[in-house]
This record gives C-alpha cells, sequence and structure tokens, in this order.
C-alpha cells in the first residue's frame, strides 16, 4: 500500500525509510519477542503486508538503530511496536521516527498497548493522554495516548 510515508526522508542524523524483506531479520533479532513476518496469517499479527508502514532508522552509514510498526486502523492509525536497539537508546531515534510520523499522517495517531512506565516518554514524543471514559470496557481502562488530528 503506497502513502505519503514512501520514500526516505531525514530527520536530524537519522534517516527514515520504510523496511523491506531484507530488514527482517534484523527487526526479527529485537529482545521483546516481536516477530514480524513477510506475509500476515493467522498467528502472525505483524507484517510487513498487513503493516500501514514499518519505518525504520539508519544513522548515516546506513546501521539501523530502531524500528516502529504502523496498523491503518480506517479513522486513524496505530502505532502498535516501537523498538529501538538498546545500544543506541536516549539518542533521539525514537523521536526521529515519531516526528516521522507525525509529519507524514495528518489524522490522528494511536498508541496501541501503551505501556504505563513508560508514560513520560510518550508525552515527550508528542502525545496526549485521553482518561478513560466513564463505563468504559475494562481493557480500556488505563485510557489511550492519542495525536490527535491535525486541522
Ligand atoms: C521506549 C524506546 C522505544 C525509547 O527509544 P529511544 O530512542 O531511547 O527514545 P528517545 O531517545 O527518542 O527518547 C525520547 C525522550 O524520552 C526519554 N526517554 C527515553 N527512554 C526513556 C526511559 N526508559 N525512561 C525515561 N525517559 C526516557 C528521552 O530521554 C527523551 O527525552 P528528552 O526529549 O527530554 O531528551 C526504547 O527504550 C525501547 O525500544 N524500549 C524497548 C521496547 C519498548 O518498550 N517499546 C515501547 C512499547 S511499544
Amino acid at each position: 500500500m503506497s502513502n505519503a510515508l514512501d520514500g526516505p526522508a531525514d530527520t536530524a542524523q537519522y534517516v527514515i525509510r520504510r523496511a523491506t524483506v531484507a530488514d527482517l531479520d534484523w527487526i526479527n533479532a529485537n529482545d521483546e519477542g516481536w516477530p514480524v513476518h513477510e506475509h500476515g496469517e493467522y498467528g502472525k499479527p505483524y507484517s510487513l503486508d498487513k503493516a500501514w508502514a514499518v519505518l525504520i532508522a539508519d544513522d548515516v552509514q546506513g546501521e539501523s538503530l530502531g524500528w516502529m510498526y504502523v496498523v491503518d486502523m480506517r479513522d486513524h492509525v496505530t502505532s502498535q511496536l516501537l523498538y529501538v536497539d538498546p545500544r543506541h537508546r536516549r539518542r533521539g531515534v525514537a523521536r526521529a521516527l515519531m516526528k516521522h510520523l507525525h509529519a507524514s499522517y495528518q489524522g490522528e495517531i494511536v498508541l496501541g498497548a501503551w505501556d504505563r512506565a513508560l508514560y513520560e516518554v510518550w508525552i515527550k514524543l508528542g502525545f496526549v493522554y485521553e482518561p478513560p471514559a466513564e463505563g468504559e470496557r475494562p481493557g480500556d481502562r488505563y485510557g489511550n495516548m492519542i495525536r490527535p488530528p491535525i486541522r
């Protein structure tokens, strides 16, 4: 699927580009146990062909440092996975990926299953905390992290 994220873009010292099949071995070496497949099927929830975008942040030498998995939810997109190589954390890689997504998609961006321990990180990355509404389903009791649509 083609969208506004096509084509590489420079975000400060990092180059953000779409992942290809050649990136999957590196993506799948992540220590969170998050597998991304080439094709999605039952039991394989994350795949290149089901994602709206799988973005990679490379340094200027072409070494891959981090990646993000984004799905199209029709009226918004959800950033489901965000991973930075442990050796390269706290240097703005996640910020560069998120900045690229924010610049590329005008609609609402929601964090999927956001980690409460990283609350401050999400706020720093441009999200707004939306508390759960009265009577919300139990699964939604933590509320949402959203970047509202740009109008
Ligand atoms: C969470 C994660 C993606 C952050 O990536 P990163 O590249 O280190 O983040 P950045 O360097 O862009 O940091 C953005 C801001 O958050 C802060 N930050 C990053 N990680 C932090 C942490 N663990 N605790 C507190 N603050 C943190 C940074 O200092 C920075 O703040 P600043 O703007 O004041 O400088 C990375 O730690 C990671 O891959 N963790 C394991 C996977 C995970 O938990 N993913 C999120 C759930 S899907």
